[in-house]
């Protein structure tokens, strides 16, 4: 009977010193320790032993299990232990080699651009007014004061999304940020329909017009309008505050002339001239031997425009105007080509 279980403990640890891996260390576990082990079997079969030898067969036995037992974890452990060196020595990094450069993004010069005109207004006490791309020709000519089918419309042809049996009011992409003072003024006086509160904001953002590309035009361009409502908002304000911008935006030396002009949403409307930074207002190519440089479009807004907006136009006035900084970016560098701005050659970006 001892001959028996030292024949199961001899083979067992003899094909336990076999084990290379984990899978194989548990396929002997379930050979050897297993309901169908010899061991196993031979511990079941105990009841057929004569009573006498019973304690002796059943503590045998139990040393031969415990010590298999043993034996088990003692490979496990010596198992974990070899793969774990073997996984440092084969992952090993070397920290001295030179890292891998990173290739870090950059702002893309229109960001820029629209990031000095915000800080600027910013500084002005104007706040931001994200409002949304895509627009309804209510709100992007009709509330505006751009009558149905008027020629005013012809300065923006448009990218048209839905139209159909939408009738006289399509769904476009906004050719101008125009509209988001109506939004604007709407969420304002909503706040207190009665007596709505002052407005003072800059609503920066994409446009769309279905034109030609030329050197010139782009059928996309940013446009960074400005919205100021009040009592006694008067053009002075307008004209101190544009001039302002302009001194902070191209030097403190830049003058300013408005000239008269024409926008459906603005009356009176004008246009703003800054003198041309690079020549200081000798002439030059930049400013074409104007030595002025056009900025924006102007006006005291429309008095159907505040009351298409929720303000009583005989108790509040404001001035709206609305630039390009596109146009502002090619200037500065002196870029000749609009089309340089969203071609997304990183040769013309990295400059930047
Ligand atoms: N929306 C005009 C355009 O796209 C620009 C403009 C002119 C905006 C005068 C204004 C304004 O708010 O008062 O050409």
């Amino acid at each position: 009977m001892q001959e028996r279980l030292n024949d199961i403990e001899r083979a067992a640890l003899s094909s336990l010193s076999e084990v290379r891996d984990e899978p194989s260390l548990e396929a002997w576990r379930v050979q050897h320790l297993g309901r169908s082990a010899p061991l196993m079997q031979f511990i079941a079969g105990l009841g057929q032993v004569p009573k006498d030898d019973r304690p002796a067969a059943g503590q045998a036995a139990n040393r031969v299990k415990v010590a298999l037992e043993a034996a088990l974890s003692e490979r496990r452990e010596a198992l974990r232990i070899a793969a774990l060196a073997s996984s440092l020595e084969e992952e090993q990094i070397d920290v001295t080699l030179p890292g891998r450069t990173i290739h870090r993004g950059r702002l893309h010069p229109v960001t820029i651009q629209l990031r000095r005109v915000l800080a600027i207004l910013a500084e002005m006490g104007f706040q931001v007014y994200t409002s949304r791309e895509v627009e309804t020709d209510e709100y992007n000519f009709q509330l505006l004061n751009f009558p149905l089918h008027h020629p005013a419309r012809e300065m923006a042809d448009s990218f048209y999304v839905a139209a159909g049996e939408r009738g006289d009011n399509p769904i476009l992409l906004r050719t101008h940020t125009s509209p988001g003072q109506i939004h604007a003024m709407r969420e304002y006086s909503a706040m207190n329909p009665k007596d709505p509160p002052p407005i003072r904001i800059a609503l920066p953002g994409m446009c769309f017009r279905y034109e030609q590309i030329t050197a010139r035009s782009e059928i996309q361009f940013n446009q960074v309008e400005g919205l100021v409502v009040g009592r006694s908002i008067t053009f002075a304000d307008l004209k101190g505050t544009l001039s302002d911008f302009a001194r902070r935006m191209f030097g403190q030396q830049a003058r300013t002339r408005f000239r008269a002009s024409y926008f459906p949403f603005t009356e009176p409307s004008a246009e703003m001239d800054a003198e041309c930074f690079v020549c200081g207002g000798a002439g030059c190519t930049v400013c074409k031997g104007t030595g002025w440089l056009e900025i924006l479009g102007c006006g005291m807004v429309h008095p159907v425009v505040l009351q298409n907006g929720g303000y009583d136009p005989k108790r509040y006035t404001g001035f709206a105007w609305g630039m390009g900084p596109e146009r502002q970016l090619m200037l500065r560098y002196r870029i000749d080509d609009i089309r340089y701005i969203f071609a997304n050659d990183a040769r013309f970006l990295q400059q930047f």
